[in-house]
């Protein structure tokens, strides 16, 4: 395994492992992927043992932005396309996954069986010029199954070590959190909040459902409650902490800049200004710093604001805690 820069020997060199059925480090706006050929079920299977993922958590196939019509008729039924097509106009290149009929013909591998298929646009320009030269790849997030995401080339290679053969080098993921999942449905399902607000997407979709609304339908299958979770245990702090709280040796997590503490062994500031796009950027290398203090716990403030970009923070942070 090695960190290439992603020049044109390095997407060489992942575009060779890819064909060669291995797995890449695809740098992508929201977080590290970790890469296969979609139509190749021997290399999505090697996908599934590297990250120690259960097979019952479908993947998400990433097209390339050029020629996207046809790349979607070939992965989701017509009706589908279509529909992809019109409501992804200003989303897609971007942090937005669609949950679709899917095409006969799709590895049940890649969707764990279901009917239906995720895909979606990358917009970072690496993970778009691999999708160009190597096709559709599934790609989940490039840390063990249940861990935090990586959102650097040393994260992935902390992570799965060899089991990758090319980590490609894009720098620091630009948004930090992944994509937001959206199942297509009369009303949408919201199936995972993340890089692109809901706000925005009900301005285009009508109201969406929460797939973790009480009694909802629809689920997907990798939204379990424990996720992203450090080796150290975490605890929410729902309002900010203050000189009151008695911190008794643990690894803090602050949202914003705020009154001094006492007792922390450590702490970690997302946005001293408390600008959720910054803090959404560094909360999942500011986890894993805060797990590498061997503090006895994390304490981890709740985003404040919960629209958008907070409400994917706080839902992280929220299954980092259980
Ligand atoms: O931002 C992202 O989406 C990143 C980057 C690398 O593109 N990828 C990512 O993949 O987060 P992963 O596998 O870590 O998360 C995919 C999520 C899981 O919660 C999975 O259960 C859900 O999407 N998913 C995939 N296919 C689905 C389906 N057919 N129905 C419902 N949920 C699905
Ligand atoms: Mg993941």
């Amino acid at each position: 395994m090695s960190i290439h820069d992603a020049d044109a020997e390095g997407l060489q060199a992942a575009v060779r492992a890819l064909a060669a059925g291995g797995l890449v480090g695809m740098p992508t706006e929201t977080v590290y992927g970790l890469a296969a050929t979609a139509a190749d079920a021997s290399a999505v299977a090697r996908v599934f043992a590297a990250k120690a993922r259960p097979t019952f958590d479908p993947l998400i196939v990433h097209l390339p932005a050029r020629g996207l019509a046809a790349h979607l008729a070939r992965w989701v039924t017509p009706t589908a396309a279509a529909w992809a097509l019109r409501v992804t106009e200003g989303f897609w290149p971007g942090p937005l996954t669609l949950v679709l009929p899917r095409a006969a013909g799709v590895p049940d591998l890649v969707t764990a069986g279901l009917d239906t298929v995720a895909v979606r646009v990358p917009r970072h320009p690496v993970a778009q010029a691999l999708l160009e030269a190597a096709g559709p790849l599934v790609a989940p997030s490039a840390n063990r199954f249940g861990r935090i995401s990586p959102t650097r080339p040393e994260h992935v290679v902390e992570e799965l070590g060899d089991a990758v053969a090319v980590v490609l080098d894009g720098g620091p993921c630009e948004v930090g959190v992944e994509s937001t999942v959206v199942g297509m449905g009369e009303p949408a399902v919201l199936f995972r909040p993340g890089g692109t607000p809901r706000a925005a997407l009900e301005q285009v979709l009508g109201p969406l459902i929460a797939a973790a609304d009480p009694g909802s339908r629809p689920r997907s299958p990798g939204q379990l409650a424990s996720h992203y979770a450090p080796r150290t245990p975490v605890a929410l702090a729902p309002s900010p902490l203050g000189p009151d709280d008695d911190l008794q040796g643990a690894a803090v997590l602050r949202y914003a800049d705020g009154p001094a503490l006492r007792g922390a062994c450590a702490v970690e500031v997302l946005s001293p200004g408390g600008d959720p796009a910054e803090a959404a950027r560094r909360l999942f290398a500011a986890l894993r710093s805060l797990d590498a203090v061997g503090a006895p716990r994390i304490v981890a403030e709740l985003c404040p604001d919960t629209e958008g970009l907070g409400h994917a923070i706080n839902d992280r942070l929220r299954r980092a805690a259980v």
